[in-house]
């Protein structure tokens, strides 16, 4: 038996949701439309629409016009706001020219009457598959964002915007304060970028003394310094066709800022005692957790790298920004974990109601040391509490301690030199130069250390 053109399988599992208040017909349909290999999941309402969406992710929606309490177009409006991409065929037993074109003119992407018509079904699934394909497989399910945990809106709208800016070159700044997934989001730029089978390299700005940056970064020529003992590659040359991932780039000094924008405006590096620029090709995303539209207003941070580096901003939430999404992480936190299963509902309303200045990264601290005491599978709130006080006495990051270890030592350098800049340099083994914009980081006078003002 000849099997009709209008049934034969034509889909590979793309998930569609599937709304009507009419059971039977929803019932009918979703058969059907499973037979042709799509992943059907069907609801009556839509609200049941609205609560099924970040559970299954469908890559589109059909759904009935009228309904009650919330019709077809209220629900595609409400769609819009957290997905904007997502297409939406909304039937009509009731259908008129008018409705469909002032359906489609608000952006709903198809429109088709009852009784149906599967020819025209098909093809209307098809065209929405195909229009929203890439985003559709490459945003939903894919591999780009399958570490970053996250379904509130304001993570699902940060996503979108990464994968867009993504499949282009343009430069991507990153900011977010400690602990919000910076890192993670600038890998995952690169994942769902076109450069993903190239390089993605990192590089701390501030964990690199300023003399070492710029051969870290442009690499150097064999005797270019005493210790360059070959010639050595910069990271901008490791990344070659990827991306170079510049973090804390508000830690970097003034005079190293016109270095890196030269680079970057010229498209070309000159390694360390080498004569020969050579040409680059690297996207280059940055991040910090400082706000560098203030540091150009203070005049800390270039102007013209700001715009260079800044073509697009991804601003990362806090964590207390989007609590719907603190239970997941955890779960996702504790999964990794084999013997702890669960949490108790109590131990999460605490973890609901914490500030996490440390964000994300706090959190999983949290969960860890948590994990690693529990001695039954579901853990109690009082471990919580425990894990939560100790954080006050935690050990501070390593900017933190470096920040903290630098600023004592100059304060203990000047008092011995009795506030005298040479001579204090001098004992540091650093450049009066260095030395001062040492002191300006840490806004310290010299001043203040000379014997008189004792
Ligand atoms: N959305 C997320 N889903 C799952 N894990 C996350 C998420 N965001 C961050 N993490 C985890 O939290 C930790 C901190 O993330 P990351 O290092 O990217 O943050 P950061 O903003 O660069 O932090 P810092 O300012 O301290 O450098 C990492 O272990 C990371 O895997
Ligand atoms: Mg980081």
């Amino acid at each position: 038996m000849m099997v009709p053109e209008s049934n034969r399988i034509r889909f590979k599992g793309q998930k569609l949701l599937l709304v009507d208040d009419d059971a039977s017909l929803l019932k009918l349909l979703s058969i059907r439309l499973h037979h042709l290999g799509l992943n059907v999941l069907t609801v009556e309402s839509a609200a049941e629409a609205l609560a099924a969406l970040p559970v299954f992710n469908p890559q589109l929606v059909i759904t009935d016009l009228r309904m009650d309490e919330m019709n077809g177009m209220a629900l595609y409006e409400q769609i819009q706001q957290t997905r904007p991409m997502l297409p939406v065929i909304i039937m009509t037993a009731h259908g008129t020219i008018k409705e469909a074109v002032e359906a489609t003119s608000l952006g709903v992407f198809g429109f088709i009457t009852k009784p149906i018509n599967h020819i025209e079904l098909n093809e209307q699934i098809e065209k929405a598959f195909k229009l929203h394909t890439n985003l559709a497989y490459d945003f939903l399910d894919a591999e780009w964002r399958e570490n970053i945990i996250g379904q509130s809106s304001v993570m699902e709208s940060l996503l979108k915007d990464l994968y867009h800016v993504s499949q282009s070159d343009i430069s991507v700044y990153i900011q977010g304060e400690s602990g919000t997934g910076k890192e993670l989001v600038a890998q995952a730029i690169h994942k769902a970028s076109p450069r993903k089978d190239k390089p993605f390299v990192a590089v701390n700005c501030s964990a690199i003394p300023e003399e070492l940056l710029e051969s870290e970064l442009f690499g150097h020529k064999r005797g270019a310094f005493s210790g360059a003992i070959e010639n050595r590659k910069g990271l901008f040359e490791l990344a070659d066709g990827g991306v170079l991932f510049l973090d804390e780039i508000g830690d970097m000094s003034p005079s190293f800022q016109v270095k890196l924008l030269r680079a970057l405006q010229e498209g070309e590096i000159r390694p360390v005692g080498e004569s020969q620029t050579r040409p680059i090709d690297v996207r280059v995303v940055s991040a910090s957790h400082r706000d560098l539209k203030q540091m150009v207003e203070e005049k800390t941070f270039r102007l013209d790298l700001y715009y260079r580096l800044n073509i697009v901003t991804l601003k990362l939430p806090n964590l207390t920004q989007r609590p719907e999404d603190i239970p997941l992480l955890v779960n996702h936190f504790i999964k990794s974990d084999a013997k702890v299963k669960k949490i108790s509902n109590e131990a999460m309303e605490i973890l609901l109601g914490y500030e996490w200045p440390g964000n994300i990264r706090e959190l999983k601290n949290v969960i860890d040391q948590v994990c690693a005491f529990a001695t039954t599978p579901l853990i109690p709130a009082s471990l919580i509490e425990k894990a939560l006080q100790k954080k006050s006495l935690s050990i501070p990051s390593f900017n933190e301690a470096r920040k903290k270890f630098e600023r004592d030592y100059l304060i203990q350098l000047l008092k011995l030199a009795g506030g005298n800049v040479s001579h204090a340099a001098r004992i540091a083994k650093r450049n009066r130069t260095e030395f001062y914009r040492l002191l300006s980081r840490h806004m310290l006078k010299p001043a203040n250390f000379k014997e008189e003002n004792k």
